[in-house]
């Protein structure tokens, strides 16, 4: 025989317990799942990537639930806020949805080409619904020999340091913000997507600069970028190639003007170092770019991990010649999740006419112990940090900057 309570809030001793247990299990799900559970899709909130040329293109792309009938881009020299027809320039995107990816989301990119180097751009795109976005702005680099600064961090994720550390990063009005890999921790894996969304989230709030123009990403691939799948190398990094337009390709080269050409390299996530040694000689020999940078997430001096490390040895065997003969001043390291700073090196010796290796990728992550009897090492510690480099006709300046947002490290590279 049932019987009905007639008191409900009244609950017996055990009843309460399994509820509170119930409550509790409720609790840990959420908590397990992390901040990122609790994020809206950071949908209709551009974020600028380049395919090519850094002074005269500019993509923008955005994400919406749906595919929009028409992506179309309105932009100009001068502002149009609010009147969509007063821009003069007009583009027309492109929308692509991944394969797999449970929320059937489209990412929609228009590339903008044929622009004044060095000059201010206000735009705005339509979105799912039909309606025109409100105004957003962007520069094109100057091809002159105005400095360049931009930012190197990596090893990000969406960790409780991520917010500070990206504002004040914008506030050191880079040209550009470059993430050397291991960018939102995803691992590759359509399920999460989440994780990926939280990520863009503190993007796309933090990177405008001071003076309201959106602050364009640099994208190295690192190996949380990459699940374990034998597919081609969009579908082992499904995120890294479908989200941040870059030429379809995880090395590539882009001038910033006459006296920086920067190099990404992919330090074997999906393409293997000897595969990338003849195009990076290529691009090396070529005469574009005063100062040569390159950037990778492996170290090959690392500060935490082993020297003998598979692709840490790998790049010292195939990369470092290259950079050793064609002279490249600054190479930017990642992975370790440190703070360090190389001796000049050259020929695998210290060498002050060599190469400056820094890093070493700790811009959000939990910061690691490191060895400083290592014979490279000139300067490392346990924390968390980003580089600001100034590329000017004569030097490039580097300044380390910790989460304080105070300079903390600074060097010279020849
Ligand atoms: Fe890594």
């Amino acid at each position: 025989m049932k019987v009905r309570s007639n008191h409900p809030i009244i609950c017996s001793k055990s009843t309460f317990a399994a509820l509170l247990a119930v409550l509790c299990c409720i609790g840990l799900a959420i908590l397990s799942q992390g901040c990122h559970a609790q994020a809206a899709p950071p949908f209709n909130r551009p974020y600028l990537t380049w395919q090519g040329d850094p002074c005269t293109t500019m993509t923008v792309t955005f994400q919406t639930a749906a595919v929009p009938k028409t992506v179309a881009l309105r932009y100009d020299t001068a502002s149009h806020a609010g009147k969509p027809d007063a821009y003069s320039g007009k583009v027309a995107g492109v929308s692509h949805q991944i394969e797999g990816l449970a929320d059937k989301r489209s990412i929609n990119s228009a590339e903008l080409t044929g622009l004044k180097p060095g000059t201010r751009y206000y735009f705005a795109f339509q979105g799912e619904n039909g309606e025109f976005s409100r105004e957003y702005q962007f520069e094109t680099i100057a091809n002159d020999e105005r400095m360049i600064r931009f930012v190197d961090g990596g090893d990000v994720g969406e960790f409780p340091s991520v917010p500070g550390l990206f504002k004040s990063a914008a506030a050191q009005n880079p040209a550009f913000v470059e993430i050397g890999g291991d960018i939102a921790y995803e691992g590759g894996n359509l399920d999460e997507y989440a994780t990926v969304d939280a990520w863009l989230d503190l993007w796309t709030n933090a990177m405008t600069a001071p003076d309201g123009r959106l602050i364009p990403l640099v994208a190295v691939i690192g190996n949380h970028e990459v699940n374990h799948g034998s597919g081609t190398k969009e579908q082992r990094a499904p995120f890294y190639y479908g989200y941040y337009p870059q030429g379809g390709k995880s090395y590539f080269v882009r001038d910033f003007g006459p006296n920086l050409r920067f190099i990404a390299l992919d330090s074997d996530h999906t393409v293997s170092h000897a595969d990338q040694a003849g195009w990076l000689k290529e691009q090396l020999q070529a005469p574009a770019g005063k100062h040569r940078v390159a950037s990778y997430h492996v170290p090959l001096f690392p500060s935490h991990r082993e020297f003998s490390g598979g692709d840490s040895e790998a790049g010292r065997r195939l990369w470092m010649p290259l950079f050793d003969e064609f002279h490249v001043g600054l190479c930017l390291e990642h992975h370790d999740h440190t703070f360090k700073r190389s001796k000049a090196m050259r020929g695998g010796e210290p060498d002050p006419a060599g190469t400056v290796y820094l890093g070493d990728g700790c811009m959000g992550q939990d910061p690691r112990e490191v060895d400083t009897s290592r014979f490279y090492i000139e300067k490392a510690a346990q924390l968390r940090n980003y580089w600001v480099v100034d590329v000017t006709p004569d030097k490039v300046s580097c300044r380390a900057i910790g989460e304080d947002g105070k300079v903390f490290d600074e060097c010279s590279a020849n």
